[in-house]
């Protein structure tokens, strides 16, 4: 008869088993899955754990501090935290090509990671979130198609580099398992059922250039239609929900003055697994209180869309 708990239990042992003495590594994403391999790889082996969370500067509204306060506040587990805001925003300066901001981006993470490790004084294994579905993607590539569509984020390289095993304690579990098993591990429902968010953040939800100006705009946006959908009941119904700030500026009226700003387009789908998904369909007046609220609220926005497209042909992302 299986069980959340038990099979807890097991992955204590087996994590206790591989790693014994050594010292273990593990990158945070503030998302679940990440959170949830952390929280059980530290009742395992406790302090020999030390977690590393990477502030990019794309992060979303208050993200930061929700991590800080969970790892070290709630579980008490050691954790790095390290503002590279400035060095993201530097190197991001000028990229304008979607494929050219995913791979700065990735390539700069690993240089972060990496130097925090080597202040540790390195360790002697990553710790990783992946997933069953993970493990089946990166070998059966061969029927997909053959070109790129978008580079993906993770730190795949290091461990070698750093002469680091992988521990990998939710190698069998698919994402409802891993939500399960958080809950297990005392994560509320709230932080289990969150949105899947991406490695390179809010910059491929920014089009053009990105700044620290423009994604402190974004923020404030999606954390007003976030609300709205919370409040409205929605959010556990949608897969993911989102704000993009577009590089285009229209002309509006607010009070007596014309305005000059930017627009904002709102995305949220409905799907299983993110290979396909269906646009959600709110009604107008959800839409119409977003968009008065974003406008009122947010400061260079002055227009709202919504975005109709479903995956294929569209990507969830814009980017
Ligand atoms: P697309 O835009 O390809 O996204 O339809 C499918 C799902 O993957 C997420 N996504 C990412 N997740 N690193 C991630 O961890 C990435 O680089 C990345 N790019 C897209 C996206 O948010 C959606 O859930």
């Amino acid at each position: 008869d299986w069980t959340m708990a038990a099979y807890r239990e097991t992955k204590v042992a087996e994590i206790r088993d591989q790693v014994g003495a050594g010292k273990v590594i593990c990158g945070l994403s503030g998302g679940v899955d990440s959170s949830v391999a952390a929280i059980l790889i530290h009742e395992a082996i406790g302090d020999q754990l030390t977690c590393v969370f990477v502030d990019h500067g794309l992060l979303r509204l208050n993200e930061r501090q929700q991590v800080e306060t969970l790892f070290r506040d709630h579980y008490n587990i050691p954790l790095v935290v390290v503002d590279a805001e400035e060095r993201f925003m530097a190197g991001l300066a000028g990229v304008t090509d979607p494929e050219a901001k995913r791979k700065f981006i990735g390539a700069e993470f690993i240089a972060v990671f990496e130097e925090e490790a080597n202040k540790l004084g390195g360790a002697d294994f990553l710790a990783q979130g992946t997933l069953y579905p993970d493990v089946i993607e990166s070998v059966s590539f061969t029927g997909g198609p053959s070109v790129t569509i978008k580079s993906h984020h993770n730190v795949g390289g290091l461990p070698d580099r750093m002469n680091m095993k992988l521990v990998e304690p939710l190698r069998e579990l698919f994402k409802d398992e891993v939500r399960d098993l958080g809950r297990e591990l005392g994560l509320n429902d709230q932080f289990v059922g969150r949105h899947p968010f991406p490695g390179p953040g809010l910059a491929i939800r920014i089009p053009g250039e990105v700044t620290k100006d423009r994604c402190d705009i974004l923020r404030k946006a999606d954390a007003v239609y976030l609300e709205e959908i919370r409040s409205a009941g929605l959010y556990d119904t949608i897969w993911q929900a989102f704000a993009v700030l577009l590089p285009v500026r229209t002309v509006g009226v607010m009070g007596d003055y014309r305005t000059y700003d930017s627009v904002c387009a709102l995305r949220a789908v409905t799907s299983v697994d993110g290979m396909t998904a269906d646009i959600y369909p709110f009604d107008a007046a959800f839409l119409s209180r977003c968009a008065t609220r974003i406008i009122n609220e947010v400061k260079g926005i002055n227009r709202v869309v919504y975005d109709y497209t479903s995956k294929p042909p569209g990507t969830i992302e814009w980017e």
